[in-house]
């Protein structure tokens, strides 16, 4: 299947490129480099000995979507593009509407202008809010703290509205939990731009000697450690979720679906895998709590198998060796390729 991949060069949406060239499909990468590099696309094409196939352009431009769709003869759309980060969309909040639910509008439209009505979309588990039963099935109360969150929402609302006013669309949101881990080729992998938010490649680059220590943003959260637990899942695993969702796109529909392990791990659980994993030391400070956190955080992935025959395959040693194989290898991310 040809299939229109916006944000395919960030990190959950090159990881899914490949996953889609591997069972046999023809993914043509759409995005703007706001949040990658273009050397995504030499390490992908390495991995398949091919030049990848991709167009930059922004996806609040009807005009390029609707151009870029005919031309590669697109038949549905994964979309991944998008701001993601939860600090900065309570700083910015109209950055975050305008591109994650405005840019959203534009694809679609530019589907709907196509005669493409098969979409795959990256929520988050974020929707969830702090979770009122554990594990999380997919039918729990939505609420959101964050402006992030509500961008994420409201798409969710967009897409549900599209689909009663016309039955031809087939949707599926995609919530992920906690994205770690690289491909196991150490060539691509999660390469922060700024100071990393999130727990794994901040953990990575103090492995690496780019940070002197982990702040462990609480120890008195109500878990067996005290410290945040999370359900980390592979990004290999990931991507194949979105491999398998696609034969959802068959039928007309629009259903949320999590994809994670189903097991929750603690910060400090986090802490001495890698620690495993890389043969380093992770210094780490107990610091205060990080605002708008949660206590815990695990899905119920049973819709997932259920629906996409899909189950988590790797787990939290693969995820930590395959993170630590990317990191140390590419101590810089894709600015090291310059060197090379
Ligand atoms: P990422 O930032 O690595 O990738 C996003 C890509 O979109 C980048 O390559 C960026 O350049 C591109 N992009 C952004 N704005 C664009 C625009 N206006 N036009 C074209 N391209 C644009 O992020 P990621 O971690 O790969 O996340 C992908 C999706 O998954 C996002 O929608 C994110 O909200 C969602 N998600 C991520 C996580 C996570 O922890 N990584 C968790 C849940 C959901
Ligand atoms: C995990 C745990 C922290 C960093 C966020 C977004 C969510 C989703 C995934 C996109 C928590 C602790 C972290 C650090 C720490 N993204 N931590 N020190 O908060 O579950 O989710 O990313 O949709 O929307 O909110 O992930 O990796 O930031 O944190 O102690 O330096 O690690 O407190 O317990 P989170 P995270």
């Amino acid at each position: 299947m040809k299939i229109l991949v916006t944000g395919g060069a960030g990190y959950i949406g090159s990881h899914t490129y490949l996953a889609l060239r591997e069972a046999g499909h023809r993914p043509v990468i759409f995005d703007n480099f706001c949040n990658s590099s273009p050397r995504v696309l030499d390490r992908l094409g390495q991995l398949f000995q091919e030049t990848a196939t991709c167009v930059e352009g922004d996806i609040r431009d009807v005009g390029a979507l609707e151009k870029t769709i005919t031309e590669h003869g697109c038949e549905a759309v994964i979309h991944f593009a998008g701001y993601k980060a939860v600090g900065e969309s309570m700083a910015e909040p109209l950055k975050y509407y305008e591109v994650n639910v405005g840019g959203t509008e534009r694809l679609l439209t530019a589907m709907r202008n196509t005669g493409v009505r098969k979409l795959i979309f990256s929520s988050s588990a974020t929707v969830y809010g702090d979770p009122q039963q554990l594990p999380i099935p997919e039918d729990h109360p939505l609420s959101t703290a964050s402006v992030y969150g509500h961008t994420k929402l409201v798409v969710e609302n967009m897409l549900r509205a599209l689909y009663d006013a016309d039955r031809q669309w087939a949707i599926t949101i995609l919530r992920y939990f906690n994205p770690v881990g690289a491909h196991p080729s150490g060539l691509i992998g999660e390469d922060p731009a700024d100071v990393p938010n999130n727990l794994m490649p901040f953990i990575s680059q103090v492995a690496v000697g780019r940070r002197p220590y982990l702040s462990v943003f609480g120890d008195d959260y109500p878990t067996p450690d005290g410290t945040g637990v999370r359900d980390y899942i592979h990004v290999c695993d990931l991507a194949e979720g979105h491999v398998a969702a696609l034969q959802m796109l068959e039928e007309p529909q629009c259903t949320a679906v999590n994809l994670g392990t189903g097991q929750g791990y603690s910060v400090l659980d986090m802490v001495r895998a890698f620690e495993a994993a890389s043969g380093r030391p992770i210094p780490y400070k107990i610091a205060e709590r990080r605002a708008g956190d949660i206590a815990a955080c695990y899905a119920d992935p049973s819709r997932a198998r259920a629906l996409m025959g899909w189950t988590a395959q790797r787990d939290l040693t693969d995820m930590c060796a395959d993170a630590w194989h990317w990191q140390s290898r590419n101590p810089m991310g894709y600015l090291d390729i310059a060197a090379e």
